[in-house]
């Protein structure tokens, strides 16, 4: 039991977590995203306490003003750093077996595009989702769910898309809805049937539409199995104005947008998604003057997805000129079989500052707050606010929250705690 001093107001359950080096991203003012140039300043108390009272954060501040009563738990943080968990907003997690074979024909000569016209990429992805038990997915899925937990993840999105067909598709969201049920981080489920042109549609890409629309949506919306709508708008997959169709499709069973745009080609998706505003645009790796001028007209987050651009060695987003020209940014992994097989938002917050210049800063607000943002989860996820879920970090001995990013290859992390209780 915890009684404020400053409010008189007793608390149920309480946890006190003292001497913490620096408590990052506190936010008081009611935020809901940081853009440009404000991206470079990142709240924080040096030597604060925390209180998390009944799974929120009931309380914080300096350590010279700590309330003194008695908790349920007291954690010594001295030398240790506090921060919210991460948000990420972007992930194919729900999938089947692995695509290591790609990888070795990727490091042998062949691009994403060139295994993907061969039937490989999302297709054979596909084709092993729908030949593998719902049971059997919801297995593989949750030890990716419980990894990203252990690397400090505490709210996700995930999308269907490789399911192809009605069937596969709702297997997919299904799991995604028992993954919500099993676990204490928040996550968002998005449908992403238009994620390829399945072989048999190839000639008559318009028929695998209208059953992505006419067969597809509204089972999907009578069972409530999705937050989104996604459409992989790209050469090769769905144009911009099948795009259109999907999303205005989604929008009248209440779905918003979140699309694929400009990971290989600028073919107008930006376009699209900013039409019709879309919660977010993601991958944007190649970017068009016309495209930067589209998003600077608009409330839909540019979420960078810099893993990807790793593992396929493909460019990375321009950060630093969307953030210069005073929009907002997100990160996310994308977690998926094929362009990144890995859930580490740690990993995509170091990558960021090495190869897209984004200060430590930057990258924590671009990982946290604005990605909570890219899945409408600003209100109770991604900063330091009381009342907000008690999902934070707390890292081991560390010099400084710069060396968050700097020690790329470590695990820093010390105890994740979500709801505000420890997870091993
Ligand atoms: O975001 N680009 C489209 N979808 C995924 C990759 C899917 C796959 O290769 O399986 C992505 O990179
Ligand atoms: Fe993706």
């Amino acid at each position: 039991m915890y009684l404020n001093i400053f409010t008189n107001q007793s608390y149920k359950m309480a946890t006190l977590i003292y001497n913490i080096k620096e408590l990052l991203q506190i936010r008081t003012n009611g935020e809901t995203k940081i853009c440009g140039a404000d991206m470079r300043y990142l709240p924080s108390i040096n030597n604060a306490y925390l209180i998390i009272e009944e799974g929120l954060i009931a309380d914080f501040g300096a350590m010279d003003a700590m309330p003194q009563s008695e908790f349920d738990t007291q954690i010594d943080a001295s030398g240790k750093i506090v921060l919210p968990a991460w948000c990420d907003s972007h992930t194919h997690l729900v999938y089947a077996g692995n695509r290591e074979g790609e990888f070795v024909d990727r490091i042998n000569g062949l691009s994403y595009e060139d295994i993907a016209k061969k039937g490989g990429g999302i297709l054979n992805s596909a084709k092993k989702l729908q030949d593998t038990s719902e049971d059997e997915i919801f297995e593989q899925s949750k030890m990716r769910v419980e990894e990203i937990m252990s690397l400090g993840t505490g709210a996700v999105e995930i999308k269907s898309g490789y399911g192809l067909n009605p069937e596969a598709e709702l297997k997919m969201l299904r799991v995604i809805k028992r993954l919500k049920e099993t676990y204490p981080i928040a996550i968002k489920a998005t449908f992403l049937g238009a994620h390829a042109i399945p072989l048999k549609y190839k000639q008559n890409p318009d028929t695998y539409i209208d059953e992505i629309i006419n067969v597809m949506l509204p089972k999907i919306a009578e069972e409530n199995l999705a937050n989104f709508i996604d459409v992989f708008c790209e050469t090769g997959y769905f144009n911009p104005a099948q795009t259109e169709r999907i999303i205005l499709a989604g929008e009248k069973f209440g779905l918003k947008a979140k699309i694929h745009v400009n990971q290989f080609t600028s073919i107008g998706g930006v376009q699209i998604g900013v039409k019709h505003k879309a919660l977010s645009v993601d991958h944007l790796e190649i970017m068009t003057d016309t495209d930067m001028a589209s998003l600077k007209e608009s409330d839909t987050m540019p979420v960078a997805l810099p893993a990807c651009s790793y593992f396929l060695s493909i460019p990375y987003t321009p950060a630093r000129k969307l953030i210069d020209a005073g929009l907002p940014l997100a990160l996310a992994t994308d977690f998926n079989p094929g362009s990144t097989p890995s859930g580490n938002m740690n990993f995509v917050v170091s990558t960021a500052c090495i190869k897209m210049k984004m200060t430590p800063e930057e990258a924590i607000n671009a990982a946290t707050l604005n990605a909570a943002f890219a899945m409408n989860l600003e209100k109770t996820h991604g900063s330091i606010t009381i009342g907000k879920k008690a999902n934070i970090i707390l890292t081991k001995r560390i010099p400084s929250l710069n060396f968050i990013p700097y020690a790329f290859g470590s695990n820093l992390i010390d105890t994740v705690f979500i709801n505000g209780k420890p997870i091993n």
